[in-house]
């Protein structure tokens, strides 16, 4: 086959893999973890049984669901060493930053170091799962100039992260909606930061090294980012009217709209609708409805301008401040959230591991003399 006939820009399309983890049916707007419905999980289902799930193939028993519970509960502390990096670090800088930057720092601590059995890599996913919360939440309250309580381990980890932020435990019905919405985001397929993550993995690195590079790739606004970029682009919005002029100009600059649009889906991406519902029972909740308005114009603007429908991070960014979250940590409560799935990853990709190594389409140039440096004009 020629290089131009197999090149497939962004890779789309190409099959880079084999998984059982999770699939994305993007013409039904579907998407299954381990065969199960996202749509059941987010409604019945806890992040720490959906985290067992993508871990070990299937739901957990009860004992089962209890034993992961504690030992995430058991591992939410971070040694003082490292939240002391955290606060050396300026605070200008993207919490992304901070967080890619500490949970490097993790691996100087694992007491399995070295160690690459599934025992010991199933110790330390537990590890990096539970210790993520805690070193976003660290930040968030060192930008806030709140005081630091550290975690509590007799709360879930959606339950706990909250406490965490806000210094007090915080009403079911908010630890509900930030669970169903750690429950969406936990994995995706090939997604790029989890592709990283297994590229990473493939060359058997550690999952220290593959998780840290998917938070770089997670950071980028076409990808995790886009929740903090949709709330930027909703600042420039006072009323529902402007919805249609704004957007309209928008793609006539050729910009793009944040939470718009999916390599994949070319339906509603399920987990917009499920976040839609939160985001719509917050409004209500709060009697403040502009925003849900403005959003749900400018999907109909969207529709029918581009045919493009909404995807996860329309939603989230409003569900996330309602639950008083900073707008600069929406894109690190993803990370949160999308840790479970890249380690799981990291797994699967180890336990039936082949470097990741494409080729390439060379269209430089080719048989050049050397001109030495003193003869070049
Ligand atoms: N706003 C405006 N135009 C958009 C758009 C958006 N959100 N998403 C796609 N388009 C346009 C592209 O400009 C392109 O137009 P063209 O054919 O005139 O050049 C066309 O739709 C196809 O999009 P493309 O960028 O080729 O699709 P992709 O599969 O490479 O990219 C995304 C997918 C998600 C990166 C893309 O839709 C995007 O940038 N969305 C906004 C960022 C976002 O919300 N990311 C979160 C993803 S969960």
């Amino acid at each position: 086959m020629s290089e131009e006939v197999s090149y497939s820009p962004g890779l789309a399309g190409v099959v880079a893999g084999i998984t059982q983890i999770s699939k994305v049916y993007g013409d039904e707007g579907r998407l299954i973890y381990r065969g199960y419905d996202i749509r059941d999980l987010a409604r019945h289902a806890t992040y720490e049984e959906v985290l067992f799930l993508l871990l070990e193939g299937r739901l957990p028993k009860k004992q089962e669901l209890e034993a992961i519970q504690k030992d995430l509960q058991q591992e939410y502390e971070v040694e003082p060493r490292v939240l002391k990096v955290i606060d050396e670090l300026p605070t200008s800088l993207p919490p992304m930053d901070v967080l890619r930057t500490s949970v490097s720092l993790l691996s100087a601590s694992d007491p399995d170091y070295g160690d690459d059995s599934p025992e010991a890599e199933r110790r330390r996913a537990i590890r990096l799962v539970a210790k993520t919360p805690t070193l976003v939440a660290y930040e968030a309250v060192r930008r806030l100039g709140r005081t630091w309580k550290g975690p509590r381990s007799d709360l879930s980890l959606a339950a706990n992260f909250l406490y965490m932020l806000h210094g007090e435990p915080q009403p079911e019905s908010f630890v509900a909606a930030f669970d169903a919405a750690l429950i969406l985001h936990a994995d995706h397929g090939f997604n790029a930061s989890t592709f990283v993550a297994r590229a990473i993995t493939s060359t058997l690195s550690d999952m220290y090294s593959a998780v840290v590079g998917a938070i770089g790739a997670l950071k980028g606004p076409l990808h995790g980012g886009a929740n903090e970029a949709v709330v930027h682009m909703l600042q420039d919005l006072k009323n529902v009217d402007e919805v249609e002029s704004w957007v309209k100009a928008r793609l006539e600059r050729k910009e793009l709209v944040y939470g718009f649009g999916h390599r994949v889906y070319k339906v509603d991406d399920p987990r917009a609708l499920i976040l839609r519902e939160s985001a719509q029972r917050m409004a209500k909740e709060v009697g403040q409805f502009e925003r849900f308005e403005i959003i749900e114009r400018m999907r109909e603007v969207m529709l029918k301008e581009k045919n493009l429908h909404p995807n996860v991070d329309l939603y989230s960014g409003i569900v996330y401040e309602r639950l008083g979250i900073p707008t600069e940590f929406f894109t690190p409560i993803f990370a949160i959230s999308r840790m479970g799935g890249w380690v799981a990853h990291v797994m699967e990709q180890r336990a039936d591991n082949k470097i990741l190594r494409p080729s390439e389409w060379y269209k430089g140039p080719d048989h050049l003399t050397y001109v030495p440096l003193e003869e070049r004009g």
